[in-house]
Protein backbone atom coordinates (compact mmCIF):
# COMPACT_ATOMS: atom_id res chain seq x y z
CA UNK A 1 0.00 0.00 0.00
CA UNK A 2 2.99 2.32 1.09
CA UNK A 3 6.35 2.20 0.24
CA UNK A 4 8.36 0.10 3.02
CA UNK A 5 11.19 1.82 2.31
CA UNK A 6 9.27 5.13 3.43
CA UNK A 7 10.11 3.34 7.16
CA UNK A 8 13.98 3.25 7.83
CA UNK A 9 13.34 1.15 10.54
CA UNK A 10 11.99 -1.22 8.71
CA UNK A 11 15.68 -2.22 7.25
CA UNK A 12 16.54 -3.16 10.84
CA UNK A 13 18.16 -6.56 11.13
CA UNK A 14 18.45 -8.57 14.17
CA UNK A 15 20.97 -11.59 14.36
CA UNK A 16 20.84 -10.92 10.78
CA UNK A 17 17.50 -11.53 9.66
CA UNK A 18 14.84 -8.69 8.74
CA UNK A 19 12.90 -7.27 11.41
CA UNK A 20 8.85 -7.70 10.94
CA UNK A 21 7.37 -5.42 12.91
CA UNK A 22 3.69 -5.96 13.98
CA UNK A 23 3.94 -3.68 17.08
CA UNK A 24 2.25 -0.32 15.79
CA UNK A 25 -0.15 -0.40 18.64
CA UNK A 26 2.76 -0.13 21.10
CA UNK A 27 4.69 3.14 18.78
CA UNK A 28 4.39 2.74 15.38
CA UNK A 29 7.67 3.37 13.03
CA UNK A 30 8.43 6.60 11.59
CA UNK A 31 7.71 7.65 8.07
CA UNK A 32 11.45 9.30 6.10
CA UNK A 33 9.03 12.34 6.11
CA UNK A 34 8.39 12.83 9.46
CA UNK A 35 11.78 12.34 10.62
CA UNK A 36 13.40 14.70 7.97
CA UNK A 37 10.84 17.16 9.41
CA UNK A 38 12.42 16.71 12.98
CA UNK A 39 15.91 17.01 11.83
CA UNK A 40 14.88 20.27 9.45
CA UNK A 41 13.62 21.59 12.54
CA UNK A 42 17.15 20.84 14.39
CA UNK A 43 19.13 22.25 11.28
CA UNK A 44 17.32 25.40 10.36
CA UNK A 45 15.09 26.41 12.84
CA UNK A 46 15.37 25.73 16.88
CA UNK A 47 13.80 28.16 18.44
CA UNK A 48 10.97 28.59 20.82
CA UNK A 49 7.24 29.28 19.82
CA UNK A 50 4.83 32.21 20.76
CA UNK A 51 7.70 34.47 22.41
CA UNK A 52 10.98 35.26 20.10
CA UNK A 53 11.39 38.12 18.39
CA UNK A 54 13.51 37.56 15.21
CA UNK A 55 13.08 35.45 12.39
CA UNK A 56 13.78 32.10 13.64
CA UNK A 57 11.22 31.85 16.17
CA UNK A 58 8.56 33.47 13.74
CA UNK A 59 9.55 30.74 11.28
CA UNK A 60 9.10 28.28 14.12
CA UNK A 61 5.93 29.18 15.48
CA UNK A 62 4.59 28.75 11.50
CA UNK A 63 5.79 25.37 11.44
CA UNK A 64 4.39 24.44 14.73
CA UNK A 65 1.11 26.12 13.87
CA UNK A 66 0.67 24.63 10.53
CA UNK A 67 1.11 20.85 12.08
CA UNK A 68 -2.09 22.22 14.19
CA UNK A 69 -3.99 22.78 10.62
CA UNK A 70 -2.70 20.04 9.61
CA UNK A 71 -3.80 17.50 12.68
CA UNK A 72 -7.09 19.92 12.63
CA UNK A 73 -7.37 18.69 8.92
CA UNK A 74 -7.25 15.16 9.73
CA UNK A 75 -10.43 14.61 12.21
CA UNK A 76 -11.92 17.47 10.68
CA UNK A 77 -11.90 20.23 13.72
CA UNK A 78 -11.07 23.61 13.71
CA UNK A 79 -7.16 24.08 14.58
CA UNK A 80 -8.41 26.11 18.08
CA UNK A 81 -9.86 22.72 18.98
CA UNK A 82 -6.84 20.91 19.50
CA UNK A 83 -4.97 21.52 22.43
CA UNK A 84 -1.44 20.37 22.13
CA UNK A 85 -0.77 17.89 25.15
CA UNK A 86 2.03 15.14 25.64
CA UNK A 87 -0.15 12.09 24.93
CA UNK A 88 -3.60 10.68 24.57
CA UNK A 89 -2.68 10.18 28.75
CA UNK A 90 -3.15 13.71 29.22
CA UNK A 91 -5.21 14.42 26.96
CA UNK A 92 -8.02 12.17 29.13
CA UNK A 93 -6.66 13.23 32.20
CA UNK A 94 -7.02 17.11 31.34
CA UNK A 95 -10.78 16.24 30.73
CA UNK A 96 -10.91 14.71 33.91
CA UNK A 97 -9.69 17.85 35.49
CA UNK A 98 -11.98 20.33 33.35
CA UNK A 99 -15.40 18.09 34.25
CA UNK A 100 -15.06 19.37 37.85
CA UNK A 101 -15.98 15.60 38.90
CA UNK A 102 -16.64 14.89 42.18
CA UNK A 103 -16.87 10.92 44.03
CA UNK A 104 -20.33 10.63 43.70
CA UNK A 105 -20.06 11.42 39.76
CA UNK A 106 -19.91 8.42 37.48
CA UNK A 107 -18.28 7.90 34.33
CA UNK A 108 -19.69 4.89 31.76
CA UNK A 109 -16.81 3.55 30.34
CA UNK A 110 -15.90 -0.16 29.45
CA UNK A 111 -13.85 -3.09 31.09
CA UNK A 112 -11.93 -3.52 27.96
CA UNK A 113 -10.09 0.38 28.60
CA UNK A 114 -6.65 1.13 28.27
CA UNK A 115 -5.63 2.06 32.15
CA UNK A 116 -5.35 5.95 30.57
CA UNK A 117 -8.96 5.62 30.15
CA UNK A 118 -10.34 4.34 33.24
CA UNK A 119 -7.92 5.56 36.08
CA UNK A 120 -8.49 8.96 35.67
CA UNK A 121 -12.44 8.43 36.05
CA UNK A 122 -11.24 6.43 39.12
CA UNK A 123 -9.20 8.92 40.14
CA UNK A 124 -11.88 11.86 39.86
CA UNK A 125 -15.17 10.24 39.96
CA UNK A 126 -16.26 6.37 39.86
CA UNK A 127 -15.55 4.31 36.91
CA UNK A 128 -18.76 2.15 35.69
CA UNK A 129 -17.75 -0.59 33.40
CA UNK A 130 -19.63 -1.57 30.56
CA UNK A 131 -19.06 -6.05 31.02
CA UNK A 132 -17.57 -8.50 28.22
CA UNK A 133 -18.74 -10.93 26.78
CA UNK A 134 -16.58 -14.26 26.68
CA UNK A 135 -14.82 -12.60 23.45
CA UNK A 136 -13.60 -9.89 24.94
CA UNK A 137 -15.95 -7.18 23.29
CA UNK A 138 -18.04 -5.09 25.49
CA UNK A 139 -22.14 -5.66 25.73
CA UNK A 140 -21.85 -1.74 24.38
CA UNK A 141 -26.00 -2.51 24.25
CA UNK A 142 -25.75 -2.08 27.82
CA UNK A 143 -24.74 1.59 27.92
CA UNK A 144 -28.61 2.98 27.79
CA UNK A 145 -29.52 1.53 31.10
CA UNK A 146 -26.15 2.41 32.92
CA UNK A 147 -26.57 6.16 32.17
CA UNK A 148 -28.12 7.52 34.97
CA UNK A 149 -28.43 11.10 36.42
CA UNK A 150 -24.97 11.24 37.85
CA UNK A 151 -23.30 10.31 34.70
CA UNK A 152 -20.95 12.96 33.67
CA UNK A 153 -19.90 11.49 30.70
CA UNK A 154 -19.42 8.83 28.61
CA UNK A 155 -15.75 7.26 27.37
CA UNK A 156 -14.69 4.48 25.46
CA UNK A 157 -11.70 3.44 23.38
CA UNK A 158 -12.83 4.22 19.16
CA UNK A 159 -10.58 0.74 18.59
CA UNK A 160 -9.70 -1.29 21.19
CA UNK A 161 -5.72 -1.32 21.59
CA UNK A 162 -6.82 -5.43 22.95
CA UNK A 163 -8.75 -6.51 20.43
CA UNK A 164 -8.82 -4.27 17.28
CA UNK A 165 -12.63 -3.93 17.90
CA UNK A 166 -14.08 -1.14 16.59
CA UNK A 167 -17.00 0.25 18.90
CA UNK A 168 -20.22 1.46 17.48
CA UNK A 169 -19.62 4.81 18.41
CA UNK A 170 -22.26 6.77 16.77
CA UNK A 171 -24.94 5.01 18.15
CA UNK A 172 -23.00 5.28 21.63
CA UNK A 173 -22.79 9.19 20.77
CA UNK A 174 -26.67 9.29 19.73
CA UNK A 175 -27.39 7.32 23.21
CA UNK A 176 -25.38 9.49 25.49
CA UNK A 177 -26.17 12.58 24.17
CA UNK A 178 -30.22 11.86 24.52
CA UNK A 179 -29.20 11.67 28.04
CA UNK A 180 -27.39 15.25 27.91
CA UNK A 181 -24.27 13.18 28.67
CA UNK A 182 -20.91 14.27 27.09
CA UNK A 183 -18.68 11.38 24.98
CA UNK A 184 -14.98 11.55 25.13
CA UNK A 185 -13.53 8.71 23.01
CA UNK A 186 -10.29 7.41 23.06
CA UNK A 187 -8.73 7.63 19.76
CA UNK A 188 -5.10 6.16 19.98
CA UNK A 189 -5.73 3.27 18.46
CA UNK A 190 -8.37 4.49 15.92
CA UNK A 191 -7.05 7.84 14.37
CA UNK A 192 -4.64 6.47 12.03
CA UNK A 193 -6.22 3.28 10.82
CA UNK A 194 -9.73 5.15 10.18
CA UNK A 195 -11.42 7.96 8.71
CA UNK A 196 -12.23 10.90 11.24
CA UNK A 197 -14.86 13.41 11.08
CA UNK A 198 -15.58 14.98 14.96
CA UNK A 199 -17.92 17.20 13.79
CA UNK A 200 -20.36 14.65 11.69
CA UNK A 201 -19.65 12.88 14.57
CA UNK A 202 -20.78 15.19 16.85
CA UNK A 203 -18.29 13.71 19.52
CA UNK A 204 -17.78 16.32 22.58
CA UNK A 205 -13.78 14.92 23.21
CA UNK A 206 -11.68 12.41 21.31
CA UNK A 207 -8.06 11.85 22.40
CA UNK A 208 -4.64 10.27 20.79
CA UNK A 209 -0.96 10.28 20.79
CA UNK A 210 0.98 10.63 17.57
CA UNK A 211 3.31 8.19 18.33
CA UNK A 212 1.03 5.65 17.25
CA UNK A 213 0.06 7.78 14.01
CA UNK A 214 3.79 7.67 12.43
CA UNK A 215 4.70 10.57 14.05
CA UNK A 216 7.12 11.37 17.38
CA UNK A 217 6.64 10.45 21.01
CA UNK A 218 5.97 13.41 23.09
CA UNK A 219 3.04 14.99 22.01
CA UNK A 220 -0.84 14.40 21.19
CA UNK A 221 -3.83 16.05 20.78
CA UNK A 222 -7.19 16.69 22.60
CA UNK A 223 -9.59 17.88 20.54
CA UNK A 224 -12.76 19.26 22.64
CA UNK A 225 -15.63 21.34 21.40
CA UNK A 226 -14.71 24.91 21.91
CA UNK A 227 -17.40 25.71 24.07
CA UNK A 228 -16.24 22.87 26.40
CA UNK A 229 -12.70 24.34 26.25
CA UNK A 230 -13.79 28.06 27.00
CA UNK A 231 -15.61 26.45 30.38
CA UNK A 232 -12.92 24.64 31.19
CA UNK A 233 -10.91 25.83 34.14
CA UNK A 234 -6.97 26.37 34.03
CA UNK A 235 -5.00 22.84 33.74
CA UNK A 236 -1.32 24.03 34.30
CA UNK A 237 -0.47 27.72 34.38
CA UNK A 238 3.01 29.33 33.45
CA UNK A 239 5.09 30.26 30.36
CA UNK A 240 3.27 30.97 27.17
CA UNK A 241 -0.61 30.50 28.44
CA UNK A 242 -0.80 33.94 29.49
CA UNK A 243 -1.80 37.37 27.71
CA UNK A 244 -1.08 39.79 31.04
CA UNK A 245 0.08 39.59 34.37
CA UNK A 246 0.55 41.85 36.98
CA UNK A 247 0.12 42.10 41.04
CA UNK A 248 -3.61 41.95 40.41
CA UNK A 249 -4.17 39.52 38.05
CA UNK A 250 -3.70 37.55 35.07
CA UNK A 251 -5.66 36.64 31.86
CA UNK A 252 -4.89 33.54 30.53
CA UNK A 253 -4.40 33.60 26.40
CA UNK A 254 -7.46 32.61 24.41
CA UNK A 255 -8.09 28.66 23.66
CA UNK A 256 -6.48 26.46 23.41
CA UNK A 257 -3.17 28.32 24.37
CA UNK A 258 -4.48 28.68 27.63
CA UNK A 259 -3.83 24.96 28.00
CA UNK A 260 -0.37 24.91 26.30
CA UNK A 261 1.84 26.40 29.28
CA UNK A 262 5.34 25.74 29.33
CA UNK A 263 7.85 25.30 26.38
CA UNK A 264 5.92 22.41 23.98
CA UNK A 265 7.20 19.67 22.40
CA UNK A 266 8.28 21.70 19.07
CA UNK A 267 10.13 19.21 16.87
CA UNK A 268 7.32 16.76 17.73
CA UNK A 269 4.64 18.69 17.28
CA UNK A 270 6.04 19.34 14.02
CA UNK A 271 6.75 15.96 13.24
CA UNK A 272 3.20 15.14 14.39
CA UNK A 273 1.77 17.31 11.68
CA UNK A 274 4.03 15.61 9.33
CA UNK A 275 2.72 12.66 10.09
CA UNK A 276 -0.82 13.82 10.09
CA UNK A 277 0.37 15.22 6.19
CA UNK A 278 1.27 11.50 5.43
CA UNK A 279 -1.73 9.68 6.35
CA UNK A 280 -4.21 12.35 4.41
CA UNK A 281 -1.44 11.95 1.18
CA UNK A 282 -2.77 8.47 1.42
CA UNK A 283 -6.16 8.78 2.04
CA UNK A 284 -7.66 7.40 5.28
CA UNK A 285 -10.34 5.32 3.26
CA UNK A 286 -7.75 3.60 2.14
CA UNK A 287 -5.44 3.33 4.95
CA UNK A 288 -8.87 1.38 6.88
CA UNK A 289 -9.18 -0.60 3.65
CA UNK A 290 -5.89 -2.11 3.98
CA UNK A 291 -5.55 -2.19 7.97
CA UNK A 292 -9.42 -4.30 7.99
CA UNK A 293 -7.97 -6.43 5.29
CA UNK A 294 -4.33 -7.41 7.17
CA UNK A 295 -6.93 -7.45 10.16
CA UNK A 296 -8.71 -10.03 8.55
CA UNK A 297 -5.52 -11.97 7.32
CA UNK A 298 -4.26 -12.20 10.73
CA UNK A 299 -7.20 -13.77 12.38
CA UNK A 300 -7.55 -16.16 9.37
CA UNK A 301 -4.30 -17.41 9.69
CA UNK A 302 -3.78 -18.03 13.02
CA UNK A 303 -7.46 -19.13 13.81
CA UNK A 304 -6.70 -22.68 12.30
CA UNK A 305 -3.19 -22.94 14.45
CA UNK A 306 -3.73 -25.37 17.58
CA UNK A 307 -3.62 -24.28 20.89
CA UNK A 308 -4.05 -20.34 19.78
CA UNK A 309 -7.21 -18.17 21.35
CA UNK A 310 -8.50 -15.76 19.37
CA UNK A 311 -10.22 -12.53 21.22
CA UNK A 312 -12.44 -10.18 19.35
CA UNK A 313 -12.71 -12.47 16.45
CA UNK A 314 -16.28 -12.90 16.61
CA UNK A 315 -16.57 -9.55 15.18
CA UNK A 316 -16.65 -9.48 11.43
CA UNK A 317 -13.62 -7.55 9.90
CA UNK A 318 -15.56 -4.41 8.94
CA UNK A 319 -15.61 -3.87 12.66
CA UNK A 320 -11.77 -4.53 13.19
CA UNK A 321 -8.80 -3.01 12.43
CA UNK A 322 -5.32 -4.86 11.75
CA UNK A 323 -4.93 -6.39 14.50
CA UNK A 324 -4.79 -10.02 16.51
CA UNK A 325 -4.80 -10.72 20.32
CA UNK A 326 -4.11 -14.18 21.16
CA UNK A 327 -3.27 -16.86 23.56
CA UNK A 328 -0.86 -19.62 22.85
CA UNK A 329 -1.41 -22.94 24.96
CA UNK A 330 1.68 -24.40 24.99
CA UNK A 331 3.13 -25.82 28.20
CA UNK A 332 3.98 -23.42 30.97
CA UNK A 333 5.18 -21.17 28.85
CA UNK A 334 3.82 -17.38 29.51
CA UNK A 335 2.41 -15.06 26.83
CA UNK A 336 5.50 -13.06 27.40
CA UNK A 337 7.59 -15.24 26.66
CA UNK A 338 5.77 -16.40 23.40
CA UNK A 339 6.15 -12.99 22.21
CA UNK A 340 9.74 -13.03 23.05
CA UNK A 341 10.27 -16.29 21.02
CA UNK A 342 8.67 -14.36 18.23
CA UNK A 343 11.20 -11.96 18.84
CA UNK A 344 14.41 -13.69 19.43
CA UNK A 345 13.87 -16.88 17.13
CA UNK A 346 11.72 -15.49 14.11
CA UNK A 347 12.14 -11.21 14.25
CA UNK A 348 8.42 -11.31 14.30
CA UNK A 349 8.34 -7.64 16.65
CA UNK A 350 5.01 -8.46 18.83
CA UNK A 351 3.53 -7.31 22.27
CA UNK A 352 2.97 -9.62 25.11
CA UNK A 353 1.47 -9.32 28.48
CA UNK A 354 -1.23 -7.23 29.71
CA UNK A 355 -1.23 -4.28 27.39
CA UNK A 356 -2.42 -1.62 30.44
CA UNK A 357 -5.57 -3.44 29.96
CA UNK A 358 -5.68 -5.64 33.35
CA UNK A 359 -9.35 -5.49 33.83
CA UNK A 360 -9.70 -7.08 30.48
CA UNK A 361 -7.14 -10.21 31.65
CA UNK A 362 -8.57 -10.34 34.51
CA UNK A 363 -12.13 -10.77 32.98
CA UNK A 364 -11.09 -13.48 30.23
CA UNK A 365 -9.29 -15.34 33.19
CA UNK A 366 -5.98 -14.83 30.99
CA UNK A 367 -2.66 -14.19 32.54
CA UNK A 368 -1.68 -12.38 29.54
CA UNK A 369 -2.04 -12.45 25.89
CA UNK A 370 0.08 -11.94 22.51
CA UNK A 371 -1.05 -9.04 20.45
CA UNK A 372 0.39 -8.18 16.34
CA UNK A 373 -0.38 -4.94 15.26
CA UNK A 374 -0.22 -4.19 11.89
CA UNK A 375 -0.03 -0.24 9.95
CA UNK A 376 0.17 0.59 6.35
CA UNK A 377 3.85 -0.70 5.49
CA UNK A 378 2.76 -4.28 6.61
CA UNK A 379 1.51 -6.59 3.88
CA UNK A 380 0.78 -10.32 3.50
CA UNK A 381 4.23 -11.54 3.44
CA UNK A 382 4.64 -10.44 7.21
CA UNK A 383 1.55 -11.97 8.31
CA UNK A 384 2.56 -15.41 6.64
CA UNK A 385 5.70 -14.53 8.42
CA UNK A 386 3.65 -14.07 11.74
CA UNK A 387 1.73 -17.16 11.35
CA UNK A 388 4.64 -19.68 10.39
CA UNK A 389 6.28 -18.83 13.80
CA UNK A 390 3.44 -18.87 15.75
CA UNK A 391 2.96 -22.48 14.12
CA UNK A 392 6.00 -23.51 15.16
CA UNK A 393 6.43 -22.34 18.71
CA UNK A 394 2.96 -24.35 19.06
CA UNK A 395 4.47 -27.33 17.70
C1 LIG B 1 -6.46 2.57 23.59
C2 LIG B 1 -5.33 3.33 24.23
N1 LIG B 1 -5.62 4.36 25.03
C3 LIG B 1 -4.66 5.10 25.61
C4 LIG B 1 -3.32 4.80 25.41
C5 LIG B 1 -2.30 5.66 26.05
O1 LIG B 1 -1.52 6.29 25.09
P1 LIG B 1 -0.25 7.14 25.53
O2 LIG B 1 0.63 6.18 26.29
O3 LIG B 1 0.36 7.58 24.25
O4 LIG B 1 -0.73 8.22 26.39
C6 LIG B 1 -2.98 3.73 24.61
C7 LIG B 1 -1.57 3.33 24.44
O5 LIG B 1 -1.25 2.18 24.26
C8 LIG B 1 -4.00 2.97 23.99
O6 LIG B 1 -3.72 1.96 23.18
Amino acid sequence: MTPRNDFPLLERQVDGRRITYLDSASTTPKPRAVIDAVRRYYENHTANVHRGAHVLSEETTSRYEEARFSIAALVGAAPNEIVFVRNTTEAINLVAHGLGLSSEDEIVTTALEHHSNYLPWRLHARAVPLPLDEDGVPRYELLRERLTSRTKLAAVAHVSNVTGVVAPIERWIEESHARGVPVLLDASQSVSHLPVDVKALDVDFFAFSSHKMLGPSGVGALYAKADWLERFPLYQVGGGMVARHDDDRFEPREVPFRFEAGTPAIEATIGFGEAASYLRAIGMERVAEHSRRIGAEMVDSLRSIPGVRLFGASIPPERRIGLATFTLDVGDLAQRDVARLLSDGHQVIVSGGLHCAHLFHQRMTVAGTVRASSHVFNDSSDVARLAAAVREIAS
